[in-house]
């Protein structure tokens, strides 16, 4: 599913060049669940960007389900990012006035699905992430962290993506709450077999994965 050949991410500031990402060549097959991990400042957010389709290497090749995505343009990357991919942020990134219910159904009005499948499939996307239905049509800045990332995860899989990239996804959470998130991340790999890259500084955090890929000062190690 993904393919990177020497991927380099250069960031320019000013006179000051950062190189977050250097030469990085790895592979992840359909269905697999992988962490990617390494301490703060290694490159690990700056790799889910390119991953993502949300940033493009500065050299090297990016393949995802064998399609090059150098060459496409930025309303390509975001039909393949609507199509493909669910995001869970370490920062929720919920809107925090809208409902439960409403936050989960965005990805559905991008990718223009009909009103009333919406309302179903972003009913049936809570229940998969174990989101209590009592609080369905609560704001969202009413809710817990933990319940906020189980928002966020719902929202991620509610277009049914082949790959899900969760970034940090229980860097906010407790002990226990982080462990049901990664829970259903296991659940969607192992049941739904989607592909899952979980990124995370927490050696246990990793340790969920089936393989664990270390970045360290922007290397693949
Ligand atoms: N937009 C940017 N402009 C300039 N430098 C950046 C930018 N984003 C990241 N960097 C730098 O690139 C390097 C890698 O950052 P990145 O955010 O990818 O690390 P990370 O592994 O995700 O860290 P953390 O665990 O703290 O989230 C760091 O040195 C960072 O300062
Ligand atoms: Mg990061």
């Amino acid at each position: 599913m993904i393919e990177c050949k020497n991927i380099t991410k250069t960031y320019e500031s000013g006179d000051s060049q950062t190189s977050a990402v250097k030469n990085a060549s790895f592979t992840i097959r359909d269905g697999e669940f992988v962490a990617i991990t390494g301490p703060s400042g290694s490159g690990k957010s700056t790799l889910m960007h390119i991953l993502g389709c949300l940033d493009k290497p500065t050299s090297g090749a990016y393949f995802l389900d064998g399609k090059d995505v150098a060459g496409l343009s930025d309303d390509e990357l975001a039909e393949i990012r609507t199509q493909k991919i669910g995001f869970v942020f370490q920062a929720f990134n919920l809107l925090p006035r809208a409902t439960v219910l409403r936050n989960v159904e965005l990805p559905l009005v991008y990718a223009g699905a009909p009103a009333p499948a919406r309302a179903e499939r972003a009913r049936d996307a809570l229940r998969r992430s174990a989101f209590p239905e009592k609080f369905f049509n609560h704001r969202s800045n009413e809710l817990s962290g933990g319940m906020m990332q189980r928002v966020a995860i719902a929202r991620a899989l509610v277009n049914e993506p082949s790959l899900i990239l969760a970034d940090e996804p229980t860097g906010n959470l407790d002990t226990k709450t982080g462990e049901a998130v990664l829970a259903t991340l296991e659940r969607l790999h192992s049941e739904h077999g989607r592909t899952v890259v979980l990124i995370t500084h927490e050696p246990y955090v990793a340790e969920h994965a089936e393989r664990i890929i270390h970045i360290r000062d922007g290397q693949i190690v």
